[in-house]
């Protein structure tokens, strides 16, 4: 698998991190969650008190990103998730993030999760997988993903974000999700994480 690109795309919530992760291991690979990009980006915006979806503010901050701010603590939790989700949208803070992911994957092949990496990032990937679930059960789990870090968490608005977040993500002009024409769905609603990760070796395997 070595120089091998995985793209791992889905909406939020879907368990793509723990999944692409567990590949990447089992693999050999290294391993980008392209989501944190967006999301430190995000809140650099937010920290100068600016709106996210000012695209000169979301630019600059794009461009200057550093590794230190893909380690911040604050970067999950439904601020962030909307923050990333809107500088997400500007075509110049993708561009920006764009060649920063591609020399990751070119070195030494990697597993990638996100929204646009089988469509965008490396649409020459030999595997891609859509993993999905549905909107409740994806709720579900970020309800208690949320609840089991101790944040409070009301089950009917983290539902209403995570329909709202799909909707900005799959309507927006620029890399909207939606699976590449040769990707690889993989439905994990009634799939524990275990479950998830030797159906999708299976069909990593299968493919390479
Ligand atoms: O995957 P995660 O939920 O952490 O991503 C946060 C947000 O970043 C998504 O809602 C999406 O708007 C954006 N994103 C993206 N393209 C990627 C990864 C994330 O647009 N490849």
């Amino acid at each position: 698998t070595a120089g091998t690109v995985i793209a791992v795309d889905g909406p939020a919530a879907a368990g793509k991190g723990t999944l692409a992760r567990r590949l990447a291991a089992a693999l050999g690979l290294p391993y980008l969650d392209t989501g944190l990009l967006y999301r430190a980006v995000g809140r650099r915006v937010l920290d100068r008190g600016a709106d996210p979806r000012d695209a000169a503010e979301a630019e600059a901050a794009a461009r200057s990103l550093t590794p230190d701010d893909l380690e911040r603590p604050d970067l999950r939790g439904p601020m962030a998730d909307m923050a990333a989700s809107a500088v997400a949208a500007i075509p110049a803070v993708r561009a920006a993030l764009l060649d920063f992911q591609r020399a990751f994957g070119r070195e030494r092949g990697a597993v990638l999760d996100g929204r646009d990496i089988g469509t965008v990032v490396f649409p020459q990937a030999p595997v891609k997988l859509f993993v999905t679930a549905s909107v409740e059960e994806r709720a579900r789990r970020r309800f208690l993903e949320l609840r089991g870090r101790g944040v409070a968490a009301d089950a009917a608005q983290v539902e209403s974000e995570i329909r709202d977040r799909d909707a900005q993500d799959a309507n927006r002009p620029v890399a909207p999700l939606r699976p590449a024409a040769d990707a690889v769905m993989l439905d994990t609603t009634a799939l524990d994480a275990e479950a998830a990760f030797v159906t999708a070796l299976e069909m990593v395997r299968a493919r390479l």
